[in-house]
This record gives structure tokens, C-alpha cells and sequence, in this order.
């Protein structure tokens, strides 16, 4: 058992306990724990929603605040390349999503980011009136697609992924954007966003995809996947911390036509000669807007360093691991049929989604034993596996204690109802 997680788990049954000592052997190879901080007396499954904190990014950000920031001022601007630092881990972030070099940029939210891109494709398919997007999107994705879709005069149609080929070959020549999340957020569900873009390129249409729960959980192909746009954010997998930055990915072949509408100065060609009119920088420079919170994007640059070397097929070989055997956990102990994320390896992203009426209250005692998770409204319990630092042995201590809060009861003591503002 790993030293730091002394959670109170009832003891595991040795076969379950021998597979767990065995799978972690056999996906040793993408687990860097000793990278980050997990507390004692914890299983976090929730670095899907706050990735956990890399133990390089204290010393580096101390380092930018005192010598950079403390000493240096505004030198540090051109010195330690605070200009460049956007675009720098941009080709940092885009390594992890499949993108080459000089098509990722570190900016503002993945909202503001969705927002560029919904604009930008509408003008760059004049003419054409349709954007697509599943209704069971992240609702921020929604609110921005409609509000984006708005201005630039565009009907938004809500459509499942499952049901997204057929439907853009049906729109054809009308359809401007199909925007599309790799993993549902609630589910887990993974889908096929190659075929959504093969289908989009087949009638002349752009396709944008929101990678906030792929990035840095499995190997994502960007550029050999005909991706013309993607989005996503710092803070989860990525391991930036609490608002950390997010990423824009604009293909090679649209940035010199990709006009987006937050003309801010750091996107400008030549921002330095302070010139009234806006020319957008050659390249993804021009995704950038405003000055950026460097001391967060400089603490996603260290965190990135928890993924040097590491192949992404290790990354996701080991995700689909923990997540398989955590539902075979679930399966042994009674809750098989609870579980709503897809069995499939191919279907399923890096999180477990399990049902209960009382899904907030399970949450709250799973917490009370230990185990981070989530709840997503209406009734799910929400279970995060980063490959990076949760183990097989969390996974089957994890599912123990699940069995134990939902078999005894335990949901069911009044201080688990109490709703916070978060959930
Ligand atoms: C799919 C998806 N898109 C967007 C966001 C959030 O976007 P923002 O970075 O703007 O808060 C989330 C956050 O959980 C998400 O899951």
C-alpha cells in the first residue's frame, strides 16, 4: 500500500488486492506520483476538476516572484521571456494533444477561448448559417456557443454526438462549425470526433474540439486527426492549478485567415509601435488578447514538466486501467449497474460516473473516508482517475469504500445534505 494513502478503507480482499499490486507493476511506466503532493490519509479522484499540485511548481513560481518579479521587474520581460511565454507553453501543451509546434497558445479561459473560435469560424465560412453542438455539453460551452453564434448572426442546432455525422450531412452547405467535447463531462463518455470532422470536411464545414477532459489523460491527435480548432483548460489534467490558463489550438493551415474578434493589443503584429489600427500577428500569436496572469501561466509551464518524457499511449494505456478496474471493482462489490460511463475501452475517457439518488450525500461521505470525488447534477457521483498519480490500489480502496457509504447507508446522516457552493 502506498505510504501516503492511509484513507480508511475496510482491508481488500487479497485477490483484488494481488491484481492491484499487479496492475500497478504492469502500468508503472506513466505513474509519476512521487511528482506531486497528495495529503496523507487521501484518494483524489478529482483531478478532472482541480489537478493536484506538481511538486515543481512551488520552487519555479517562488523563483518568478522573488528573482523575476522581486528583482528584476520589468526586465524580466524580454530577460526571462515573459513575452514569449504564452506560445512557449503553448508548443509545451501542444506536444500533449498531438499539435506541432506554433499552433497552441496559453490564454485566457477555455470559455474566452470557445468564444474566438465560434467567430472566428463563422467568418471564415461566410455565408453559412449553422453552428452544431450536443446539448449535453459543459454549460458554458453552450451559453458561449449561443451568445457567439448571436453576433455573428448564426442559428445554433443541439445535437448528440452520436447523431453528428448525420446530421451535418444533412445541413451541408449551411453548417459553419460543429463544436464538439472529446469526454462528456458527466458521463465519461468519449467520442469520435475524427468522424464528427471527416463529416464536417466533407461539406466544407469547420470543427472545434474541447479537449478539458483529454488533455494530458490520453493520447490526443490533433493534427492527424484534421482537428481545425480545439480548445481546453489548464487546471485539470494539465495540473496548472486553481484558474490556471487555457489553450487555444488553431490549425496551421486557418491562422493566417483566423480573424478573432478580442482584437487586444498582445495579439497585435507589432504591439510595441502602439499603432490605432489592429493587425493581427502572423501565426497563433494572435489567439492572445490581453497581458496574461503570468505567475499562473508560469506555474503551468513547471506542472507541464511532470509529463516530460512520458508517452501519451502510456498515459492513456494506464487511464484505461484504473478506469476498467475500478468497474470491475464496482461489479465484485454490488454497484456494476450503477455505473453510467461505457464499458468500451475505446467509449470511455478517464472518469468513472456512478448513479445514485443521493448522489451529493455519497459524495460528501466518500470525502469523510478520504476519497475525492464530485457531483455533477442530477445524480451523479463523479470520479476522476489522473494516470499520472492515482493507482490501481486507490482504485480498489476507493470502490471498497463507495460499496461501504452506499450498502450501510451512510449517505444518509443529515451533515452529508448540506449543499455548499461548489459541488
Ligand atoms: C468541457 C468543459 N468545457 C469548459 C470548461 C470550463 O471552462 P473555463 O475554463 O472557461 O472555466 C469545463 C470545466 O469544467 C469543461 O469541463
Amino acid at each position: 500500500m502506498d505510504p501516503t494513502s492511509t484513507h480508511s478503507a475496510p482491508p481488500l480482499p487479497s485477490p483484488v488486492a494481488a491484481r492491484a499490486v499487479a496492475l500497478d507493476a504492469e502500468h508503472r511506466a506513466a505513474y509519476r506520483r512521487e511528482a506531486f503532493v497528495i495529503p496523507d490519509a487521501t484518494i483524489y479522484l478529482d483531478g478532472n476538476s482541480l489537478g493536484a499540485l506538481p511538486k515543481a511548481v512551488p520552487a519555479a513560481v517562488a523563483q518568478v516572484i522573488e528573482h523575476e518579479w522581486g528583482q528584476r521587474l520589468i526586465r524580466s520581460w524580454n530577460e526571462a521571456d515573459w513575452w514569449g511565454a504564452q506560445t512557449r507553453v503553448g508548443d509545451t501543451v501542444g506536444r500533449l494533444v498531438g499539435a506541432a509546434a506554433g499552433q497552441v497558445v496559453v490564454t485566457d479561459s477555455t470559455s474566452v477561448n470557445l468564444f474566438k473560435v465560434v467567430v472566428g469560424a463563422a467568418r471564415m465560412r461566410p455565408g453559412r448559417h449553422v453552428v452544431l453542438i450536443d446539448p449535453d455539453s459543459f454549460p458554458t460551452d453552450l451559453y458561449i456557443t449561443h451568445s457567439a453564434a448571436q453576433l455573428v448572426g448564426a442559428e445554433v442546432r443541439l445535437v448528440p454526438p452520436a447523431e453528428a455525422a448525420a446530421a451535418i450531412r444533412e445541413v451541408g452547405e449551411d453548417l459553419a462549425l460543429a463544436s464538439y467535447s472529446s469526454v462528456d463531462y458527466r458521463t465519461g463518455e468519449r467520442w469520435d470526433l475524427e468522424a464528427i470532422t471527416a463529416a464536417s470536411h466533407e461539406v466544407g464545414a469547420l470543427a472545434c474540439w474541447d479537449l478539458c477532459h483529454s488533455a494530458g489523460a490520453m493520447d490526443v491527435e490533433l493534427d492527424s486527426g484534421g482537428a481545425d480548432f480545439a480548445v481546453g483548460c489548464g487546471y485539470k489534467y494539465l495540473n496548472g492549478g486553481p484558474g490556471a490558463p487555457a489553450f487555444l489550438y488553431v490549425a496551421a493551415r486557418h491562422l493566417g485567415g483566423f480573424e478573432q474578434p478580442l482584437t487586444g493589443w498582445h495579439g497585435h503584429a507589432r504591439p510595441f509601435e502602439m499603432g490605432p489600427a489592429y493587425h493581427p500577428a502572423p501565426g497563433i500569436t494572435r489567439g492572445r488578447v490581453g497581458t496574461p496572469p503570468l505567475l499562473s501561466l508560469l506555474a503551468l509551464e513547471a506542472a507541464l514538466t511532470a509529463y516530460d518524457g512520458l508517452p501519451l499511449a502510456d498515459v492513456r494505456g494506464r487511464s484505461l486501467s484504473l478506469t476498467r478496474f475500478f468497474v470491475e471493482c464496482l461489479d465484485g462489490l454490488g454497484l456494476g449497474d450503477a455505473v453510467v460511463t461505457p464499458r468500451d475501452d475505446a467509449r470511455r475517457g478517464s472518469q468513472v460516473a456512478v448513479r445514485h439518488p443521493e448522489a451529493y450525500a455519497v459524495v460528501q461521505a466518500l470525502m469523510a473516508h478520504g476519497v475525492i470525488g464530485d457531483f455533477r447534477e442530477p445524480d451523479l457521483v463523479r470520479l476522476g482517475f489522473a494516470p499520472l498519480y492515482v493507482s490501481h490500489e486507490d482504485a480498489a480502496a476507493a470502490a471498497s469504500i463507495l460499496a461501504q457509504v452506499v450498502h450501510q447507508q451512510e449517505y444518509a446522516r443529515d451533515e452529508f445534505r448540506a449543499r455548499a457552493t461548489v459541488t
